[in-house]
């Protein structure tokens, strides 16, 4: 089974990598999550303790700027968005609105909301990076856009027309399980079933509230093996449930949260009717890159390249000359290659890493 999958994710690669074109006119993109997804957002907020605008982050983007990604040069909005045919992601929100100029015109293509340490919950981060835009708060914001939308079509129902062609992308969850895992989480002391059904209904709320805004075409990312990130593998280096040194609770909620994201967005498309999404397995699809980590031209699947398990990437860490080669640039976050090779499987994969559609499907690009 395992090697058939692997295969089968090496045989869309190969294809992708000869096949790429442009696609046509591409929808407006509206980005929702945490650091995989956020593209400086945090930068905009003085007391947020989770940035990455330092360097080494950036070392391999343009002028080795630190923008704010977590990553040594771009993450996974921008590889996703650039098989849409954009150059990159959005700028975040929190940059488009300094802007009044430009802020009706760029809205219209899109705007980033993503923001590291952010989770579900919108108690998520606050104990651990002082402040941080939780998902609940993204949607707020992307409300007010909403709102401006229809400042310039003067009717609801052209704004509907608008952001039903747009496409939401998020990716969200991760830090909401580490920090029940640290024991971190508001209130304390809830049971894993509590944890599980306060996380399952959040999510929904939030789902059905960008629904309720004219959202129609989403792409969620489901949680990756947060277990075997370089953080986890320090910290819960004690931990009695240990397999491959990846930390096994937090693999086990990684793929419960899969579980659980593909019940409701079944659950919940076959209430509305109107929307079209892919859910991607994120865990599954990193596992299989790891299990077979050198046909994808990884050395290092374990550590981070820059800092290490417990050290934050940042200017005074030592980080690896061989990018490409790992899977984590930092303690927590992919390198640039590990994103790209996740967005290609996101086009290109069939229905056991993307249901019930890839990307490509989604979208209407031609590969
Ligand atoms: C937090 O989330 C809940 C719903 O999950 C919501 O009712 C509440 O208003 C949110 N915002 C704040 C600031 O607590
Ligand atoms: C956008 O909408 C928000 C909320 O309605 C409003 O405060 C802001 O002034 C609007 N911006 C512009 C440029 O219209
Ligand atoms: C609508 O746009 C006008 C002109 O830009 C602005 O003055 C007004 O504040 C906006 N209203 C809202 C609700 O965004
Ligand atoms: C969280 O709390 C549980 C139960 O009290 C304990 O077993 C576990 O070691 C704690 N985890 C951390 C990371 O402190
Ligand atoms: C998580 O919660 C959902 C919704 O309450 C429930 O359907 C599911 O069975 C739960 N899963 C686990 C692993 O507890
Ligand atoms: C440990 O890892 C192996 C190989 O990845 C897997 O087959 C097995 O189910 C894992 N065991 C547990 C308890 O998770
Ligand atoms: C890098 O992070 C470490 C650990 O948080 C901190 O002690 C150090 O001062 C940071 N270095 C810089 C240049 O910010
Ligand atoms: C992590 O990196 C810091 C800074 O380079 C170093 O002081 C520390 O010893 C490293 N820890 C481990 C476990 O390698
Ligand atoms: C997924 O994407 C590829 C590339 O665009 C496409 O050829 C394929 O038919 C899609 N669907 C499935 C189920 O593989």
């Amino acid at each position: 089974m395992a090697k058939t999958c692997i295969s089968r994710l090496l045989v869309v690669f190969l294809s992708l990598a000869v096949s790429l074109a442009a696609a046509a006119a591409p929808p407006a993109v509206y980005i929702l999550g945490d650091s995989t997804l956020d593209v400086g957002t945090n930068d905009f907020i003085p007391e947020c303790q989770a940035r990455a605008d330092v360097s080494f982050n950036g070392i391999d983007f343009p002028y080795s700027e630190p923008t704010g990604r977590f990553s040594n040069g771009l993450n996974t909005a921008d590889e996703i968005v650039m098989l849409m045919g954009l150059k990159r992601s959005p700028p975040p929100f929190l940059h488009l609105v300094q802007n009044p100029s430009t802020f009706k015109s760029n809205i219209l293509k899109g705007a980033n909301f993503a923001s590291g340490g952010s989770g579900i919950l919108n108690t998520t981060g606050h104990y651990n990076y002082k402040r941080v835009i939780s998902l609940e708060e993204q949607i707020q914001q992307f409300s007010s856009v909403r709102s401006n939308i229809t400042n310039m079509t003067g009717s609801d129902a052209q704004t509907d027309a608008i952001l039903s062609k747009a496409f939401f992308l998020i990716s969200i969850g991760s830090n909401d399980i580490f920090e029940y895992l640290l024991n971190l989480t508001v209130p304390p002391s809830m049971t894993i079933p509590e944890f599980n059904a306060t996380l399952v209904s959040t999510y929904e709320y939030h789902l059905k509230t960008l629904y309720d805004l004219g959202a129609r075409t989403f792409g969620i990312l489901t949680v990756p093996p947060i277990g075997c990130t370089p953080f986890a593998r320090a910290v819960f280096s004690t931990a009695v449930y240990h397999n491959d040194s990846c930390f096994v609770p937090a693999q086990q909620f990684a793929q419960a949260f899969y579980t659980e994201a593909l019940a409701l967005l079944q659950q919940f498309s076959s209430q509305v009717h109107d929307i079209r999404y892919s859910l991607a397995n994120t865990y599954l699809m990193t596992t299989t890159m790891m299990e077979d980590m050198f046909a994808f031209g990884f050395k290092d699947i374990s550590s981070a390249c820059c800092g290490n398990g417990t050290y934050p990437c940042n200017q005074t860490a030592s980080f690896c000359s061989n990018r490409d080669e790992y899977l984590f640039w930092d303690r927590f976050h992919p390198t640039q290659r590990a994103s790209e090779l996740a967005a290609l499987s996101l086009f290109g994969a069939s229905e056991w890493l993307v249901s019930p559609m890839n990307f490509s499907q989604l979208l209407g690009v031609n590969m």
